[in-house]
């Protein structure tokens, strides 16, 4: 296995080879790697975590089977900044991919109730098999949710937090996931949401969602500059405030 360090997520800027719903991901917005074979990867976010996560990456289902920037941007900060104070919460992850983010909190942040990794069809297996590779069985379950369709039933319908690393990257998708993001926000529901800005599209994306949403630029994280050098940028969104609420 190889431990990845932190201090290189431009590495991961790398790869997926074409979208996992059919749509087709430019390679220069995100070239294809040079090696496909499925890879087993260990890593403890820079010693967040005392026993490292295995993540089995594996590009042939989509793009989510790789790691991202803005994935591990967002674990080590849930891990640093979030390892206690959500252990009551009802959690969903959207876009998990593999699962990095989510089976990471599943680790490291002492969670009460089990935390959803959602993603579409084809990367089902995968989080399930990186939920078992780690033995997360009780602490986290793997589903299916499609942006932009009705919110399954078995997915707590507003949850407390949502998760959502590297999910703006193509356009076509940027309603479905708002759409997402508008069903399950309630009122007291936050997002933490993290995303990588490669194209003037992904602008358009911010835009609409800072009119939608309340959206709240990240500063507790110790890397937050390091990161913004790289593009990365980290928010929490909220429902906007009805004003019978306030
Ligand atoms: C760039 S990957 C990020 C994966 C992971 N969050 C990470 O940071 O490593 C984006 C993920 O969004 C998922 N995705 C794209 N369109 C989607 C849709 N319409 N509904 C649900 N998931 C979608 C992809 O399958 C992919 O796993």
């Amino acid at each position: 296995m190889i431990e990845i360090p932190f201090a290189t997520p431009a590495d991961l800027e790398l790869s997926p080879p074409g979208s996992p719903d059919g749509f087709n991901v430019s390679e220069s917005l995100a070239p294809r790697r040079a090696n496909s074979a499925a890879v087993t990867t260990a890593i403890s976010f820079d010693g967040l975590l005392q026993e490292p996560l295995k993540l089995k990456e594996d590009i042939k289902d989509g793009c989510g089977g790789q790691l991202w920037p803005a994935g591990m941007a967002l674990a080590k900060y849930l891990l640093s900044r979030h390892a206690t104070d959500l252990s009551d919460k009802s959690i969903v992850e959207l876009g998990a991919g593999g699962g990095l983010v989510g089976l990471a909190m599943a680790r490291g942040c002492h969670l009460e109730h089990p935390i959803y990794i959602t993603d579409q069809e084809p990367m089902f297996t995968l989080m399930n098999d990186n939920i078992q590779l780690n033995n997360l069985g009780p602490n986290a379950t793997a589903a299916i949710l499609n942006w932009g369709e009705p919110i399954p039933k078995q997915i707590p319908s507003k949850p407390d937090v949502i998760i959502a690393a590297d999910c703006v990257y193509f356009e076509p998708a940027f309603p479905l996931l708002i759409a997402t993001l508008q069903d399950l926000l309630g009122p007291n529901s936050v997002c933490y949401f993290c995303y990588k800005r490669r194209r003037r599209a992904d602008q358009r994306f911010m835009k609409l969602a800072k009119k939608l949403f309340e959206m709240e630029e990240i500063r507790d994280d110790a890397d937050a500059s390091a990161y913004n050098r790289d593009n990365i940028f980290m928010y929490t969104i909220r429902a906007k405030k009805t004003k019978s609420a306030m």
